[in-house]
């Protein structure tokens, strides 16, 4: 007998984006019938990071407008008003992120459980990120996704076909988390038993990149701006330090790398931040700040004898991070697989957040639900797993 399918709304506002995505499991499949995402980044570009009141405000104003959009998309004839649209679950960021961010989005979720008595779905945003591997990703072409404003930041889909089938990550697997907020390892046995095996000690990878393109006068987010000058600029042009390269652990440390290019531009701040110099820093930042990942992720693959690996986080949509994890996999084992979302579906979302939720029981009152800041991969992720 085919197994029924069941359709979770998720939502998503641990940061500077307001999300919300209707998705729909049937058997091993999980489509996306929409997808919207607000972001304030460009408010929050002019003044070089994000400052939490006003991502908070802006929650505010986006949330129902995203919501309602969402809805609209996924079902070709919306209920009225405050009738319950035909979803089975809703699927909420609990942690980790801005509370006042989170705040927006988790009592959002609570009072929609309540009126409309749908369950309700607490999700950890980290595991969230990796979640984007298990959506089918052949089924987000099109008009799917949307952005909620004309000034907010564009997201788009890769320019790439997905000709063949959708594959799903194999257990046991390696994750790689790498975003604004956090760098982290992961070995997974399977979706509710997984080890954290070490993270960064300092500052995450992408904080990294937006640190140092704030010091090169790039505007904010900083991944994207240097990832893009560093293709015409030499990786080996500045040697810069490759943070905790051969330590033996799985952790990270990228404040020495930023300090590092903090000493060169204020030596020589004019030199540094133009034309062929300007790209060549780029591409060695880049490259000091993706080798570690690349070594210590292919390092734990090898250690637990891994094949799959999937990655998860604003900075999986470095071209250079895939490509080297790609390349080297490869040479570990020719049958090694890894897994990157589309680059829509690395950065946040509340796709990736209902995909979680699929794996997840519902709490048995909405007063048990608390945002949590500061929730981690390494403790209590499990009280609500299947
Ligand atoms: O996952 P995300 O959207 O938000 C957090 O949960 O932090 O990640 C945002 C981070 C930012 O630091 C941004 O600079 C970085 O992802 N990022 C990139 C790229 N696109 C976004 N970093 C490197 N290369 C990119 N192409
Ligand atoms: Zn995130």
């Amino acid at each position: 007998m085919a197994e029924l399918s069941k359709i979770i709304l998720g939502i998503e506002t641990s940061c500077d984006e307001t999300a919300a995505a209707v998705l729909k499991k049937q058997g091993d499949k999980i489509q996306i019938l929409s997808s919207v995402v607000a972001s304030s980044a460009v408010i929050q570009s002019k003044y070089g990071g994000i400052i939490p009141e006003q991502a908070a405000r802006e929650q505010i104003k986006s949330i129902i407008p995203v919501i309602k959009e969402a809805l609209a998309q996924a079902f070709t004839q919306p209920p009225a008003s405050l009738l319950p649209p035909p979803i089975d679950a809703i699927a909420v960021t609990q942690g980790p992120g801005l509370i006042g961010s989170l705040l927006v989005g988790v009592e959002t979720a609570k009072t929609l459980s309540l009126i409309w008595q749908k369950p309700l779905i607490p999700v950890n945003h980290l595991l969230g990120h990796f979640y984007a591997n298990w959506i089918d990703q052949t089924s987000v072409f099109g008009n799917q996704l949307s952005v909620l404003k004309t000034n907010y930041r564009q997201h788009t889909t890769d320019n790439q076909t997905h000709a063949s089938p959708f594959n799903l990550p194999v257990f046991p697997l390696i994750g790689l988390l790498v975003s604004g907020g956090h760098t982290d390892l992961v070995l997974f046995k399977s979706h509710n038993d997984f080890d954290y095996l070490g993270g960064t000690r300092d500052d995450a990878a992408g904080e990294c990149f937006d640190k140092c393109a704030r010091l090169l006068g790039l505007p904010y987010p900083g991944g994207p701006e240097i990832s893009k000058l560093a293709k015409k600029g030499d990786p080996n042009a500045f040697s810069l330090p490759h943070p905790m390269l051969d330590s033996n652990d799985y952790d990270f440390s990228y404040s020495g790398l930023k300090t590092a290019v903090l000493n060169l531009v204020t030596l020589n701040p004019s030199f540094m931040s133009q034309g062929q110099s300007l790209a060549n820093l780029c591409a060695s930042i880049q490259q000091a700040i993706i080798d570690p990942l690349v070594k210590k992720t292919l390092k734990a693959a090898k250690q637990f004898g891994i094949k799959t690996i999937i990655l998860g986080g604003g900075v999986a949509a470095n071209d250079l991070l895939r490509s080297q994890l790609e390349l080297y996999s490869k040479r570990y084992s020719p049958n090694a697989e890894i897994f990157v979302p589309q680059k829509f579906l690395c950065t946040d979302n509340a796709a990736m957040i209902a995909s979680r939720a699929f794996f997840e029981k519902p709490l048995k009152s909405q007063d048990l639900l608390q945002a949590s800041p500061s929730l981690s991969l390494s403790i209590g992720l499990t009280q609500n797993a299947i």
